[in-house]
């Protein structure tokens, strides 16, 4: 595969130009930028109208799939042609919906989504653009409905204001870029547009996995069709009311409360996945590390834990001087609080209901990190395992 990088840079990405690529790729969300735009936008142009069948729709009988493809278009439409109605007319009055996007809009915010977005994400939303095989983490598949940077409790659906601000500020030390530039008028339909493939995708799924205990012959019953519908508009819906604000105001940001901060990271397992100096499982995008560790027998090798879409999930560097998910106290908090929908980091809310003060001095630790303060004894104290 050869990469054209402005006019005169031909980069040819085999092996270890690969590792490469990858690495010069997540440190330098602009050359994502500029590779998406180099091949994504030529892929807009070749989008062939139809949305890409999803791994579990794959596996569905032909008679059942036709099925569901049908009723997808009728809500959706097609690629080219998209249209954002969940509910059946004949029902939408008695469940109270409406159509959710007008139509001008929706192609609006597609237009706006494949100049900027599908380089990475796909022109159908699945994550899968042209510059992914060369960025970690890999730009969000927003089939699977799942979203990391939310104000909303954990496992639930991002409220739009999150979308927004992802779009916004980008998502700092991952190849997502920022798009301050793009005015309301763009970025509010463009939001839509986001939303309808997410939902698309994930009726697609729940569909699937509905059709999997149905015979060959079978046609799934509109009613079940509806509920589904229903199950994820009720989601997104109800995210809206679900904000997460802390229990107790934010404490000074003191060297007290960070040393308080640094005593609950290292009594709280924190310091498992992010180590005891906060720098993370982030060893494991160096490919030198990971052919040492691939010589080890697998019981000797480093932990490494995956996420919800596959990919190697290394806890964050907080010493980066980057958050991923924004670096606001409140962003901060929201990352303990609820945990990361998707990865391996947890949600505290439980663990701390007792001493929510604690969250905040957590907060202060890590911002403290991040702010590149250093904490030479943070290795001289240990803790006992586990505690
Ligand atoms: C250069 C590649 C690239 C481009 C261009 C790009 N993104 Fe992303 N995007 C990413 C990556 C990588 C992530 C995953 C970040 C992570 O997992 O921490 C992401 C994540 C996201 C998320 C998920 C945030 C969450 O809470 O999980 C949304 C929403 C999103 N992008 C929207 C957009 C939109 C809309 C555009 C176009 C205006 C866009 N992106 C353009 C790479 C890109
Ligand atoms: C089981 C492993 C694990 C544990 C335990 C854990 N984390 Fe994490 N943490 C992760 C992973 C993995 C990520 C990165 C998620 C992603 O892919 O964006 C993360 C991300 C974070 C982030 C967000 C960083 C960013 O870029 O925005 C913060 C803040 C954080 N962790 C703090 C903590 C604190 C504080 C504790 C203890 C109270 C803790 N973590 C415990 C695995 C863990």
């Amino acid at each position: 595969m050869i990469l054209v990088l402005g006019r005169k840079q031909v980069v040819r990405v085999d092996g270890a130009r690969f590792n490469m690529m990858l690495r010069l790729l997540r440190f330098s969300p602009w050359v994502g930028l500029v590779v998406a735009c180099l091949v994504g936008c030529r892929n807009a142009v070749d989008s062939g109208g139809e949305y890409p069948i999803g791994a579990e729709l794959a596996q569905v009988p032909a008679g059942l799939k036709k099925q569901i493809l049908h009723v997808l278009e009728e809500r959706f439409g097609s690629l080219d042609a998209p249209r954002f109605e969940l509910p059946d007319p004949e029902h939408a009055a008695e469940l109270g919906w409406k159509e959710r996007v007008a139509a001008d809009r929706l192609t609006h915010g597609m237009s706006v989504y494949r100049r900027y977005c599908a380089g990475c994400h796909g022109v159908a939303g699945d994550g899968a653009g042209p510059a992914s095989p060369y960025l970690l983490p890999k730009p969000r598949d927003y089939r699977r409905g799942v979203f990391k940077f939310t104000s909303t409790p954990y496992g639930s659906k991002p409220r739009r204001q999150d979308l927004i601000r992802t779009v916004r500020y980008g998502a700092k030390g991952t190849a997502m870029p920022d798009f301050k530039f793009l005015p309301a008028e763009d970025l509010q339909p463009l939001v839509d547009y986001v939303i309808m493939l997410s939902i698309r995708g994930e009726l697609e799924s729940l569909l699937a996995r509905v059709a999997a205990d149905y015979g060959e012959e079978d046609t799934i019953e509109p009613e079940v069709i509806w509920e589904q519908a229903d199950l994820l508009r009720a989601a997104w819906d109800n995210a809206a009311l679900q904000l997460v604000l802390p229990v107790t105001p934010r404490p000074a940001y003191t060297d007290e409360s960070i040393a308080l901060g640094r005593q609950a990271f290292l009594e709280n397992e924190c310091f498992k996945c992010h180590g005891r100096d906060g720098r993370g499982q982030t060893a494991w995008l160096d490919p030198r590390f990971v052919r040492r560790q691939m010589e080890l027998p697998e019981s000797q090798r480093e932990p490494l834990n995956y996420d919800a879409w596959g990919q190697i999930a290394p806890a964050a560097d907080l010493t980066a001087g980057m958050l991923h998910g924004g670096r606001r106290p409140i962003d901060v908090y929201r990352r303990i609080y609820s945990g990361i929908n998707g990865t391996p980091m947890p949600g505290f809310a439980q663990k701390f209901a007792d001493q929510p003060e604690t969250i905040w001095h957590l907060v202060h630790f890590v911002l403290s990190l991040t702010e590149g303060r250093t904490f030479s004894e943070a290795t001289s104290d240990e803790p006992q395992a586990g505690g």
